[in-house]
Parts: structure tokens; C-alpha cells; sequence
């Protein structure tokens, strides 16, 4: 560690060990905790970010918590039976301390050591300066730095070019509501907030920067969520002439570095997986790899079955819930089970089968009568099930049935978010369209409209849209989704021909998107790039389930910030000078 010695201090208070012993030192930093001890003395904790040290002071000095103070004294071995192995600094003191106050504090409104991770989230907010003093937040914001130093290196190190890009732009369709901006010159017109840099860093590969990059803020009007703020930060970049895989290593390589800075372990490859394979057995595009609890597909067992639920369904999947592994969930009551059915129907199934695995490969269930021999037999092959063990079984759609399981599976076995081990994986080959619309007929997009097509695909454009993938993909971390990409159009005709499928016609989408099909026309190179979340990559490799933990200044889950009580009202003139009335608020 390079010395952070100042002219004020010689030291910090948490790097003090035995082998200063003897040395006069001078500590700044606030007053943690003071105990008396005895007639004359009193033991000060004083804390600075890199940790806490013992002093020992005449207890006459009027020091409270969260004082500001310099203190001058030398380090000494701690008398026997005083060492404290709770902290690095517990086998030395200061002794022969000299106490400046370099300022005073009000008393805190919630104690500054680790006890105060109980607090009240609108208090921490509020004092936000004073939540950060504390050890869990010094410790998320410092592993944020490292990780945001170590993906700009790695960036650096394959000769992507960090270029700004404009935070005032024109109203875009990317996806999520827009923050807007009122112009004062054109009262009644508005910029927008970037929800991504995205039209900037293909306009830049048009323009020939080759590989751009960007830590970059986006800002999106959404709901929030453990996951979402309305501010966040991207690693965001964008490569010319490459393919998919090509765009996988580089990304690869950063959130590598970032997770490897962060945690000082080695990241195994990144695996991937097709999201076709992913929906058949995990059910949802955000496969959580820590924990088994596979969908399986059982549809051909019940070809032939009696049973009414099963017999017309498209798809027919289920899970094992293994009595080895969930031993209580394995053998839920009846309300657990009810349960499960309510959890279903609420996801949208229609009802949900949950048998018992018995001996001889039968089953305990109110439905165990409308399963045949066979059935049961080749159900239990299928699993590997034994006695004590529990089948969940949904019949429905295959979309329906994918969603549900995912979602039980989910319920059922999912840890914490930020509980190792590590598992990264890549989902790739989304489909370009998601479904028909049931008003227009037509084919609703996947990503944006500006997705590549899969080149193998291009032929089932017009013939049958729902089979054409597109060389769209995400990378995910234990559940969560941290980032997203694709190979973009490149060609006008292939991008006219996409926008005509989605019922765009050439009109439209000239007045829509003008300003970014127009550079199109001049040379544009192949091109692809990805963007993952860098508040969330943090959480998780901070231990938290929160991003708001490793933000220093986020937003409620309201949106607001107790702190400078933002958003506010502004005043009459501000607003005229923007052209702009606001209406009083709904009445509810
Ligand atoms: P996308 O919209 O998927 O892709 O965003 C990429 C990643 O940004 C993070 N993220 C968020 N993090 C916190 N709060 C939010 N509200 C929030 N919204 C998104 C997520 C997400 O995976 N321009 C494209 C990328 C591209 O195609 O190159 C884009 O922004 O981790
Ligand atoms: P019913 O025939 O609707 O009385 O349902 C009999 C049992 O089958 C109940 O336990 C339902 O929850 C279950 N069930 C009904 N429809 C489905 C379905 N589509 N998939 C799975 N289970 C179903």
C-alpha cells in the first residue's frame, strides 16, 4: 500500500501493528467509540477508512463521537490479556496521546460501526455522508472503484477508445420511459436523458473508431427494483468487423478482470448456453446455474394418457424436488403444496400436479389414480426418483410451462443472489420475434428492431419469423441478467426488410429513426457490442442483494433521495423561462 501520510497525519489508523511499536505517530480521524477506564484514563476508538485504532487519553478531554481529531502519541504493545483479535490494530495502542479537535460533531443519529446495519433505509439516506463512513460502505465503495479500474484496464489493454458521449439528445425508442430535459431556447421541446449510449457508439463505428468504450451513466424512468435505479453505470462498447464471438471474448475479458480484481479468484471460462436450452431447463432466460431443480420435458410420456388436464396440452414439463437435496420442501404438507398450486396459477398455469414418489415406482397424489403404470414408471426413469421425492408437473403451452417451472424452481431452490459459488454464463441465440401480436398479426421484436438476424435464419424471414434467431445475447450472473448485445443491421435493405416485417413501413421509419438510418447509407461497417451493468456486477461481488449498497448516492425505492429531498418543486420562473405549466397534482 503506497503511504497516505499527509502533512497533518504520519499514519492511518488501521495500518498500526506490532512493528510500529515505539514510534511517535500522528492518526487524524473521528472519535468511534470512548470507554472510561478508571480514575484518569479513557480508551478513544479512533476510526478513519482504513479502520479503527485503540488510544489511550487523560479522561478529562472533552472528545465526543464523531469528533474530528488529530492525535499524536506512540505505539505500544497492549498490556497482557487486553489484545484484541476482532481487529487488525488489536495488539497495539497509543499511549502518551496529545487529543487536537479538529472539529466537533452533533451526536450521530445512528451509531457508526457495524451495529448500525439494522438502521432504517430513509435514515441511512438521509445521512448518507455518515452511512458511508461506515466500514460496509467504505468497503462496497472502494470495490467499485477497484472494479470500474480494472474493466477500463482491460478495455485499454485490447485498444478500445474511451470516447464521451452527449447526455442531451433527441427522444429515442429504446425501450424504457425517458427522463426529458425542457429547452429554454425551444420552449415546448424536449431532449431526453440517454437510456444507453447506444445510438452514439454505432454512429462511432460508422464514423471509423473501430472499438469504443464508455463507463458510462444511463438513465431510465422505470420502476425500481433491488436491481434497478434510475441511474445507473455500463460498462458499454461496440466493435466493427467482428462477429459474435468476437464481441464474447473482449466483454469476457473485462468482467473477468473486474470479478478477479474484486474477489482475488481465478473466473473459469464463461460458459454458454443457447436460450432455447436455457427455457427447457431452467425455464427462464435468466438461468440461475448454483442449484439444479431442472425443468424436464415429459410430453412424449403422456402421448397416450387418460389423464383430461394432460391429454390436449402442447407441452408437458416438470420438476424433481429431491428429498436428498430439499428434504423440506420434498415433503411439504398440504398448505405448502396449495401453495405452490396458488403460485402457479398466479404465474399463469392452469393448475399444477405435484405427485410423491412411494416405493415400486408409484406415486401419492389426488391424481396418483389418473397416471398409468407405464406412465409412473417412465416418469420416475426420467428423474431418477426415489421414494420421498416430490414431482411438480405443469401442463400448458410451452411458454406457459417454461415460465412457471422456471419461476417454482426459482421459489424452490434459489439462494441469495450474491451467494458463491460464482456462476457466469452467457445466453445466446434469442429469437429476433417474440410471439404475433394478436391485434396487428404480426411478429412483436425481441430486442430492439436492430438485432442482426442469425445469417443461418435469414431465410425464414418472411416464411416462418418465429424460427429466426437473432445474434442477440445476454450474460448472466447467478440469476441475475448483467448485461446485453447483439450484432447490429448493417445493411439498409436487410433493415428494411425487418421493419416491414414489424409493420414499419419505410415512411415510418424514416421519420422515426431518421437520424440513425441515414449514416447507414455511408459505409457502414459490420458491427456488434454489449453493455453489462456495473452497479449490479458490484452488488453481487460485494455480498449484496441490493444495488443501492453500492451506490454512494442512490434513490429510494420511491425515487426519491431523503437526503436533498430531491425531486423538488422549482419556482414560477424557472418554469416560465422553460415555457412550462404543471398541472396540480391527481386527485386520488
Ligand atoms: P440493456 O438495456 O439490456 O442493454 O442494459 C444493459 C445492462 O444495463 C443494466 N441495467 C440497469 N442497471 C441498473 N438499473 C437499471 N435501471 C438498469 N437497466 C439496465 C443491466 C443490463 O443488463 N444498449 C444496450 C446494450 C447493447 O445492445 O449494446 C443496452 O443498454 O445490467
Ligand atoms: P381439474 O381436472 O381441473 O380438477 O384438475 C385436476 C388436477 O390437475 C388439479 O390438481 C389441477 O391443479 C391439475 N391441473 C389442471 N390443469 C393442469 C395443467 N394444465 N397442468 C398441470 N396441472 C393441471
Amino acid at each position: 500500500m503506497i503511504s497516505q501520510s499527509t502533512s497533518m497525519r504520519s499514519h492511518l489508523c488501521g495500518e498500526l501493528r506490532p512493528e510500529h511499536i515505539g514510534t511517535t505517530v500522528q492518526i487524524c480521524g473521528w472519535l468511534s467509540r470512548r470507554r472510561e477506564h478508571g480514575e484518569h484514563l479513557a480508551f478513544f476508538d479512533i476510526r478513519d477508512h482504513s479502520g479503527i485504532v485503540q488510544c489511550v487519553v487523560d479522561r478529562t478531554v472533552d472528545v465526543r463521537s464523531e469528533y474530528v481529531v488529530r492525535i499524536t502519541g506512540v505505539v505500544r504493545e497492549r498490556p497482557e490479556g487486553t489484545l484484541n483479535t476482532q481487529i487488525p490494530t488489536g495488539a497495539i495502542e497509543i499511549g502518551d496521546c496529545v487529543v487536537e479537535v479538529l472539529n466537533e460533531s452533533e451526536p450521530p443519529p445512528f451509531p457508526i460501526d457495524s451495529r448500525a446495519d439494522d438502521v432504517d433505509e430513509n435514515i441511512r439516506l438521509r445521512f448518507r455522508y455518515l452511512d458511508i463512513r461506515r466500514e460496509r460502505m467504505q468497503k462496497n465503495i472502494r470495490l467499485r472503484a477497484k472494479i470500474n479500474s480494472a474493466i477500463r484496464a482491460a478495455m485499454e489493454l485490447q485498444e478500445f477508445v474511451e470516447v464521451e458521449t452527449p447526455f442531451l439528445m433527441p427522444s429515442t425508442p429504446e425501450g424504457a420511459r425517458e427522463f426529458l430535459v425542457p429547452s429554454r431556447k425551444e420552449p415546448g421541446s424536449f431532449y431526453a436523458l440517454p437510456q444507453s449510449p447506444q445510438l452514439w457508439k454505432q454512429l462511432l463505428m460508422v464514423a471509423g473508431v473501430d472499438r469504443y468504450f464508455q463507463i458510462a451513466r444511463c438513465l431510465r424512468d422505470e420502476d425500481l427494483r433491488a436491481d434497478r435505479q434510475y441511474e445507473f453505470m455500463q460498462l458499454d462498447a461496440e466493435m466493427s468487423f467482428v462477429t459474435q464471438p468476437d464481441v464474447l471474448a473482449a466483454i469476457g475479458k473485462a468482467v473477468t478482470a473486474a470479478a478477479e480484481a474484486a474477489t482475488g479468484v481465478a473466473v473459469p471460462p464463461i460458459e454458454q448456453i443457447t436460450w432455447h436450452e436455457a427455457m427447457n431447463r431452467f425455464g427462464v432466460d435468466k438461468p440461475d446455474l448454483r442449484f439444479g431443480l431442472e425443468l424436464h420435458e415429459l410430453t412424449d410420456i403422456f402421448a397416450a394418457t387418460e389423464f383430461k388436464a394432460f391429454s390436449t396440452a402442447a407441452s408437458i414439463k416438470g420438476i424433481r424436488v429431491d428429498a436428498a437435496t430439499y428434504p423440506e420442501q420434498a415433503a411439504s404438507g398440504r398448505g405448502r403444496l396449495d401453495a405452490l398450486t396458488d403460485r402457479a396459477k398466479q404465474v399463469g398455469a392452469k393448475g399444477l400436479v405435484w405427485l410423491r414418489v412411494a416405493e415400486g415406482k408409484t406415486f401419492e397424489s389426488p391424481v396418483a389414480k389418473f397416471i398409468s403404470a407405464t406412465e409412473s414408471a417412465a416418469l420416475c426413469d426420467r428423474f431418477g426418483a426415489v421414494p420421498g421425492d416430490l414431482i411438480l408437473i405443469v401442463a400448458d403451452e410451452w411458454d406457459t410451462t417454461c415460465e412457471v417451472l422456471g419461476q417454482l424452481r426459482n421459489d424452490i431452490g434459489r439462494p441469495p443472489v450474491h451467494e458463491g459459488p460464482y456462476r457466469y454464463v452467457w445466453v445466446i441465440d434469442f429469437p429476433l420475434f417474440v410471439g404475433i401480436d394478436a391485434v396487428t398479426g404480426r411478429p412483436k421484436p425481441g430486442h430492439h428492431p436492430f438485432c442482426h438476424p442469425h445469417p443461418d435464419d435469414l431465410q425464414y424471414l418472411d416464411t416462418e419469423p418465429l424460427r429466426v434467431r437473432a445474434q442477440a445475447y445476454d450474460l448472466v450472473l447467478n440469476g441475475w441478467e448483467l448485461g446485453s448485445g447483439s450484432i447490429r443491421i448493417h445493411e439498409p435493405e436487410l433493415q428494411r426488410q425487418v421493419f416491414n416485417k414489424l409493420g414499419i413501413s419505410d415512411e415510418e421509419a424514416d421519420r422515426r429513426f431518421g437520424f440513425f438510418l441515414q449514416p447507414f447509407k455511408y459505409g457502414a461497417p459490420p458491427h456488434g457490442g454489449f453493455a453489462f451493468g456495473i452497479d449490479r456486477l458490484t452488488a453481487i461481488l460485494a455480498g449484496e442483494d441490493n444495488i443501492r449498497e453500492v451506490i454512494a448516492f442512490p434513490k429510494t425505492q420511491s425515487g426519491s433521495d431523503p437526503m436533498t429531498n430531491a425531486p423538488t418543486v422549482v419556482d414560477a420562473a424557472q418554469l416560465n423561462e422553460l415555457g412550462i405549466r404543471t398541472l396540480p397534482p391527481a386527485v386520488k
